[in-house]
């Protein structure tokens, strides 16, 4: 079977992609997914998965709801298109009033966007008016904003310069000025030189505060961060590290800003996990799960603090077509509406200990599992040599435990040394068991093992080339 119609080429740039590896080995069927159903997809040869990566960490109430491909049509016959710049419509108001609702009205004033990226582009651009509109003219010079390096925030020039990125340094320097990065907490790689987590959240708050002190703190605006690290190898960071920095932003006068892009919608087993600290942060970026992928969505919740500072002063001066559109606002209600009936939330929690607790106890009989961590539904198995010098895993290694895993039924996310799981909310314990019975076969070790694995690879490679090679013509 060809999935692509007579006379279609290959002409799509795919993001993050290498497509000199990934066309030539489309001989084999690049993971090319058609369909999808609950906590399942399925490729082109009919072949079905768990979506244990929730395709990109956003698949929070699983694919083929009906209800929300309804509240879309619904919507498209009505209002398909209406823009909220000096006008407004009922469904981005709704989303805006049950965001807040949804905080216990913490915040007050809701930007609605289509993607993370432009959700944390929003926030750094409210930070630095909030700062210039003060009335205390001493805060007008504060614009810096300090991140975690290795965070990941997105791709667009703000968002990307938070994450402090080698690589995106050398490539699309220069990059927007005023963007600082402190180490994270990362106990396992003895951050701070200490793999005992307190310790090293404690000395890594202390180097917030020399860094503010050493730059100016008339200069910094905002420390900003994901509450479970993502990107780098899923780092859950305790509630007491942010209640710190959150006393030591409002000694200097800085916001702080929660990217809560991946945790928020239930992902970490609370609703958000910002709601746990002692203060909730200043302004909290939203995505992936508050529409699950069916239509793009993101959104900045801003407390009225911070938007005092916009009244009676320059408007914001930020605004996209798609900004607050009216079929996505009411898909996402719709998502949020599943997430709160079927209590997805409390079953992240639930699901998510039960699988954290199976992989713990599969770390006795894999010695290549270095250290398994994670928060509700968001977990990372890092892969190691040696536990005791933590030596990691190739990425090549990692892909082709990820591509065994695929040909026995489970798509996993990794990234370098790391395997996670970001699976729809929706997973039950009987998944999560099947979850843990191919992750344990895909990482044992050994000649025996091997074999196996090529032997498994082979039979999919057979089977798929007959079926879901992409025409090279
Ligand atoms: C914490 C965090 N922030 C921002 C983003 C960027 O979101 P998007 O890919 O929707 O632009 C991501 C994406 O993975 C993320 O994990």
């Amino acid at each position: 079977m060809n999935i692509l119609k007579n006379n279609t080429k290959y002409h799509l740039w795919n993001p993050f992609t290498n497509l000199e590896e990934f066309i030539p080995y489309k001989d084999v069927g690049p993971m090319t997914l058609v369909r999808g159903e609950g906590a399942y997809v399925y490729n082109a040869a009919g072949k079905k998965f768990i979506n244990a990566s929730g395709s990109l960490w956003n698949v929070a109430v699983g694919h083929g709801r009906q209800e929300l491909a309804e509240i879309a049509y619904e919507q498209m016959k009505t209002l398909c298109y209406s823009s909220c710049f000096q006008q407004t419509h009922p469904k981005a108001v709704e989303l805006a009033d049950k965001l807040c609702g949804l905080t216990g009205n913490v915040y007050d004033k809701v930007y609605l966007g289509c993607n993370g990226s432009e959700a944390v582009e929003t926030a750094v651009k409210i930070t630095r008016q909030y700062f210039r509109q003060s009335d205390d003219h001493t805060l007008h010079g504060k614009y810096k904003i300090i991140s975690f390096k290795g965070a990941y925030h997105g791709v667009s020039y703000g968002a990307m310069s938070l994450c402090g990125d080698d690589l995106n340094e050398k490539l699309y320097s220069p990059l927007p000025e005023g963007i600082l990065h402190i180490n994270p907490p990362h106990y396992y790689h003895n951050a701070y030189n200490t793999n005992n987590p307190e310790e090293c959240e404690r000395k890594c708050a202390e180097s917030l505060r020399r860094l503010i002190e050493k730059e100016g703190p008339e200069t910094v605006a905002a420390f900003i961060a994901e509450p479970v690290m993502g990107e780098i190898g899923i780092l859950p960071i305790s509630n007491g590290f942010f209640d710190m920095v959150t006393e030591i932003c409002k000694e200097y006068n800085m916001l702080v800003i929660a990217d809560e892009v991946t945790t928020g919608f239930g992902r970490t087993g609370s609703l958000f996990a910002s709601e746990n600290w002692k203060v909730r942060p200043d302004i909290m970026c939203l995505g992936k799960g508050i529409s699950s992928g069916y239509l793009p969505v993101s959104a900045v919740m801003v407390k009225s603090s911070v938007y005092k500072n916009f009244i009676g002063k320059e408007y914001f001066q930020h605004g996209s077509t798609s900004s607050g559109n009216p079929v996505c606002s009411a898909v996402a209600m719709g998502n949020i509406d599943i997430i709160l009936r079927e209590r997805l939330t409390e079953n992240s929690a639930e699901i998510g200990a039960y699988l954290l607790d199976g992989l713990k106890e599969m770390m006795k009989e894999r010695n290549i599992i270095g250290d398994v961590r994670g928060k509700g539904l968001m977990i990372g198995i890092e892969l190691v040599k040696d536990r005791e010098t933590k030596e990691p895993y190739k990425n090549s290694e990692v892909f082709n435990i990820v591509a065994d895993c695929a040909s026995q039924g489970l798509i996993a996310y990794y990234n370098k040394n790391i395997i996670a799981l970001f699976p729809p909310l929706i997973i039950d314990r009987k998944i999560a068991d099947d979850i843990l019975t191919v992750l344990s076969s895909s990482l044992k070790t050994g000649k025996a093992e091997s074999i196996k694995k090529k032997m498994r690879l082979f039979s999919e490679f057979a089977s798929s080339k007959k079926m879901t090679a992409i025409d090279k013509k």
